[in-house]
């Protein structure tokens, strides 16, 4: 892709009715609003000409923000970064209109970053923002949130090549899809799968006609068969169910934590016990056991 972020774009930030308009875009609650725009007209210039080095990457780049300049950490840092996304939307906004798709679409995908906000806010009650990674994909147009799944274009080829050795009939040309589970979206039924995997196939032959897609893949704590194993009827047992297991699970005890439960920091004696997912996870956890991130793959 072409470089197509001008100054102007990182420098909208300034214009505050558009900032304010393109925060709302990101999902960003209206009552922090006025905060971001506070921490935008207060970025110093050095920031500010650090925040264009990483646009520039992100211009460049296949997809994701490895490969960015290094940037310093914590809450005031994931701000700085929610303004270069509110910066780069337009960006965003012409490379889908390119491609022709949807603006609800995109419109869907880029509110995630609101829910990272209010994970962030359930886990320390503050505003602040530390996905920056993950929220990359979304902004460089590798990831589209389609019904009730996100879907990710892999085009590297090693999640071919795991597919592959797991069984599937894929070249190293093939495109990969990678699914994600957004939270606050209600429960991942099978019906709502169905149609967000359904209409998937519509949106990706359409709008990325070159992609040869052959297999959907999907890492996730939610493929742990234990999961399947104790909760059988549960929805996140039917989502296993879709997918061939791929490679061995390799331990992972934060992830349930992470995604499962408002404060994984909390000693688990402290954490709440009201749903059977929430029992299972730690029930796991105090009998000295053990999660993990399983793998798998369908035929796209
Ligand atoms: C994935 C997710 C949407 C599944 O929700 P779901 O469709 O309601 O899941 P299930 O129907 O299989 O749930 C079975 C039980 O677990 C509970 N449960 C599911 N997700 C829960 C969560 N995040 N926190 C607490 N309990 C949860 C359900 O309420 C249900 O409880 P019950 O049997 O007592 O009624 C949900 O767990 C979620 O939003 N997770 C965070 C996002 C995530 O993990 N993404 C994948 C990242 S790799």
């Amino acid at each position: 892709m072409t470089h197509t972020t001008t100054p102007d774009d990182l420098l909208a930030p300034l214009v505050p009715d558009v900032f304010a308009q393109r925060l709302v875009e990101l999902g960003v609650p209206h009552g922090w609003i006025d905060d971001v725009l506070r921490h935008a007209a207060g970025l110093t210039e050095p920031r500010r000409e650090h925040l264009r080095a990483c646009a520039a990457v992100l211009d460049g780049l296949a997809g994701g923000t490895a490969g960015m300049p290094e940037y310093p950490s914590g809450p005031a840092a994931g701000l700085d970064f929610v303004v270069l996304f509110a910066g780069l939307l337009p960006r965003l906004r012409r490379l889908e209109a390119l491609r022709r798709v949807d603006p609800l679409i995109t419109a869907a995908t880029v509110a995630d970053l609101g829910r990272h906000l209010a994970v962030h806010r359930g886990r320390h009650g503050t505003l602040g923002f530390d996905e920056q990674q993950w929220f990359g994909l979304h902004i460089t147009g590798q990831l589209h949130q389609v019904g009730r799944l996100q879907f990710q274009r892999l085009t590297a080829g090693t999640a071919a090549a795991e597919v592959g050795a797991a069984g599937g009939k894929v070249t190293p040309e093939d495109v990969v899809l990678s699914v994600h589970i957004p939270r606050f979206l209600g429960p991942m039924s099978p019906a709502a799968c169905d149609a967000a995997i359904a209409r998937a196939h519509g949106f990706f032959a359409q709008h990325f006609p070159a992609d040869r897609i052959t297999a959907a893949v999907c890492w996730s704590w939610l493929l742990d068969p234990q999961l399947d194993e104790r909760l059988p009827h549960s929805n996140i047992a039917a989502f296993q169910h879709r997918f061939t297991p791929m490679g061995s699970p390799r331990v992972d005890d934060r992830a349930p934590l992470n995604f499962g439960f408002v404060r994984p920091d909390l000693p688990l004696d402290e954490q709440p016990r009201s749903t059977s997912l929430e029992r299972t996870v730690l029930d796991v956890l105090q009998d000295g056991g053990h999660w993990h991130i399983g793998a798998g793959w369908f035929p796209w």
